[in-house]
């Protein structure tokens, strides 16, 4: 226990407190989550590759694990990508030796949200129904879908209504749970507008969407004027929001864009320097300013993992040039002890 306040009671009056959580390791982390959070994410264990590897084998031991442990602390959970184009076994897209047909990519679909809400619904709160199905390069020439969509083995095999029927599944059998579309490098303004357009086509088709994921991950300098107009636009379409993923690198305080990294970019992120460390703090205080401003339409503000120690940004490469190395991209240091910021974060919270 630490002596500072809790964030999560402090921010009651904005938004929810939330963190990606892992089976192997949530056990170390339970007194910060009793104190600090009041909602969790199921980092990889709500993922089709972990609750289902072969058509009709559910495998949810990892994912009750987290469960029973949210459910112990009194904390509800935001359920997390099952349909997206990663972590999902190859049977999905096959039917014998031919490729499945839509329909039925959508009947396994259904029968998959079927069976995890029968199992979890009483403790889930929001949905990422879909993840990630807008592309990041429209490539040159492409028009209509192709401009928009992911080309992923769902819209391959799809086109795009592979979201939509996701959306229906889940609307079904969890009609009290808020339904998310979930994405990265949302606040590209190109990218964010191939969102936009996929949030509309899914309301047209008569879809319950009731919020959008806001990822947040920053491995480079966050533009908070392109962050506010996005918060804008996207609540302007009628959705509740969630930040999601939110996490910090080193590389997103130097100050410049930063892709591709420069000789020097790179040098600088492999030194670690301290001073660059604790400037990710202050790139958490600015973020934070921004989405207190907008609570009125933000529920919930989550980072991708608890403390330093264990997250996913330092196995990942961030660009061909640029190494993997040690980040320190959460809100609690490798130690698990609050960082300096939090005591200014519940302050400016007053
Ligand atoms: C994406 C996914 C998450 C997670 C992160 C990186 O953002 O939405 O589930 O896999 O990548 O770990």
């Amino acid at each position: 226990m630490s002596n500072i306040l809790s964030l999560a009671k402090s921010y009651e009056k904005f938004f929810k407190i939330g963190a990606a959580v892992a089976c192997k390791n949530i056990d170390s982390y339970t007194d910060i989550l009793r104190e600090h959070f009041n909602s969790v994410t199921p980092e990889n264990e709500m993922k089709y590759i972990s609750t289902e590897p072969e058509e009709g084998k559910f495998t949810f031991g990892d994912t009750d694990k987290i469960f029973d442990t949210a459910r112990a602390l009194g904390i509800k959970v935001r359920a997390h990508a099952p349909v997206w184009h990663n972590q999902t076994g190859g049977w999905m897209y096959k039917d014998g030796d031919k490729p499945a047909s839509p329909e039925l990519i959508y009947q396994r679909i259904d029968a998959h949200s079927k069976a995890l809400c029968e199992r979890y619904n009483n403790d889930v709160y929001a949905w990422d129904v879909v993840n990630e199905a807008v592309i990041d390069e429209v490539p040159e020439g492409a028009s209509g879908d192709a401009a928009i969509y992911r080309d992923s083995e769902y819209f391959k095999l799809c086109g795009a209504d592979f979201i939509a029927a996701a959306f229906r599944s889940m609307d079904k059998y969890s009609p009290n749970a808020q339904l998310f579309y979930n994405d990265y490098n949302e606040c590209d303004p190109q990218k964010r507008g191939r969102i936009v357009s996929l949030i509309k086509r899914l309301k047209e088709q008569g879809c319950r969407v009731d919020g959008f994921g806001m990822q947040q991950h920053y491995f480079g300098t966050p533009d908070y004027d392109e962050l506010k107009r996005s918060i804008e636009i996207y609540a302007g379409l009628g959705l509740r929001l969630h930040i999601t993923e939110l996490d910090v690198s080193i590389m997103a305080t130097f100050g410049h864009n930063v892709f591709p990294p420069s000789a020097e970019d790179i040098e600088r992120l492999k030194a670690s320097r301290p001073e660059d460390i604790a400037a990710i703090e202050d790139i958490y205080l600015k973020l934070f300013e921004i989405y207190r401003s907008y609570s009125d339409v933000i529920d919930c503000v989550t980072t991708w993992g608890v403390a330093d120690d264990y997250t996913w940004m330092d196995g990942f490469v961030p660009h061909d040039n640029a190494p993997a190395v040690k980040q320190y991209p959460l809100l609690f240091d490798i130690h698990h002890a609050p960082k300096a910021c939090i005591s200014k974060l519940i302050a400016a919270a007053k």
